[in-house]
């Protein structure tokens, strides 16, 4: 069987985290792709400081770089994290323009080297950016896929495990809707410790406190890095989607996926419980919301839609 292949496109601070992160699960070979005027010789220098690694982490594929395409050619996935990231005090929204161009070009190049490949889009404002990965790609639904979900549920159980005092690993929580601090829906009343509701678990105002810090928890990493965004989290999030479809592991996972009818939205990029193997977005899944949880997750898709009518 031939090995698989991941391109990251973008080797900056969350490119080179993801990297690290699959290369170490030594599942598929990894190529750093980007360009000298923005990273200089820095994706050769990560490849090169990787692989040197492998010694000692034991791991047999090959992580390598590029400033071109030829490399990357028939990627089963492509991760896009090209694009400015966001600077403490700035909104994810506020880079649409800048980041659409270059997503846009990365995304086209990439798709024609790699025809057959799963785009896991990561750039801000990310359920926008899909919109652009689409038309840029000609990809269908399956095959663009934005990674917001997985981080903000990520950062949502994690704060929720704390103020229960369990482990992460059984707590079984999504957020969907935007991936923005104002427009994501951390879905509560379906959010289960060992099969208990949160509800019964910690009082409303609690409950409250931990939704707004996870609504907000992308600001607050950049706030406490003061030159940039996280990428510890981001890079978890992206690589457990990528290794759900290199593997066909068939996992669900919250990420934005052009919805065609979802809770009756259509025609627009959000977060939704998605099913991710072989193929990309497999199916996707409707969780049981409250009426205000479902007023939200529209109120988020609409925003979505208003804020793409802003692209050049
Ligand atoms: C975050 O939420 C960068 O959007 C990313 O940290």
């Amino acid at each position: 069987m031939p090995r698989k292949k991941v391109t990251i496109v973008g080797a900056g601070m969350t490119g080179g985290a993801m990297a690290q992160r699959l290369i170490e699960r030594d599942i598929c070979d990894v190529v750093l792709q980007d360009d000298p005027q923005f990273a200089g010789t820095m994706h050769f220098g990560k490849a090169l400081d990787e692989s040197q690694a492998s010694s000692w982490e034991g791991y047999s594929m090959r992580i390598s770089a590029t400033d071109g395409w030829e490399e990357t050619a028939n990627s089963d996935v492509v991760i896009i994290t090209a694009g400015a990231p966001r600077k403490p005090g700035m909104t994810r929204e506020e880079l649409l323009n800048g980041n659409a161009d270059i997503v846009a070009a990365k995304v086209s190049a990439a798709a024609k080297a790699s025809p057959k490949a799963v785009l896991i889009i990561f750039s801000n404002p990310m359920d926008a950016m899909c919109q652009v990965a689409m038309k840029a790609s000609g990809f269908p639904r399956e095959r663009v896929v934005g990674q917001g979900g997985a981080l903000d549920s990520a950062r949502y159980r994690y704060f929720v495990a704390d103020a229960v005092g369990v482990s992460v690993r059984d707590v079984h929580g999504y957020v969907i809707g935007g991936h923005t601090d104002t427009t994501m829906v951390p879905v509560v009343s379906q959010t289960r410790i060992g099969g208990v509701p949160l509800t019964d678990l910690l009082p409303a105002d609690q409950v409250q406190a931990l939704v707004a810090r996870a609504m907000r928890g992308g600001a607050e990493i950049g706030e406490l890095y003061k030159t940039g965004s996280a990428y510890f989290a981001p890079s978890a999030a992206t690589i457990t989607m990528a290794e759900a479809i290199l593997l066909d592991q068939k996992r669900l996972i919250p990420c934005s996926v052009w919805h065609q009818g979802e809770y009756g939205i259509r025609d627009v990029f959000s977060g939704t419980v998605c099913q991710l193997g072989e193929g990309g977005i497999q199916k996707t899944f409707e969780l049981p919301l409250t009426d205000d949880e479902r007023q939200r997750v529209v109120a988020a898709a609409d925003a979505t839609k208003e804020l793409v009518k802003l692209l050049n």
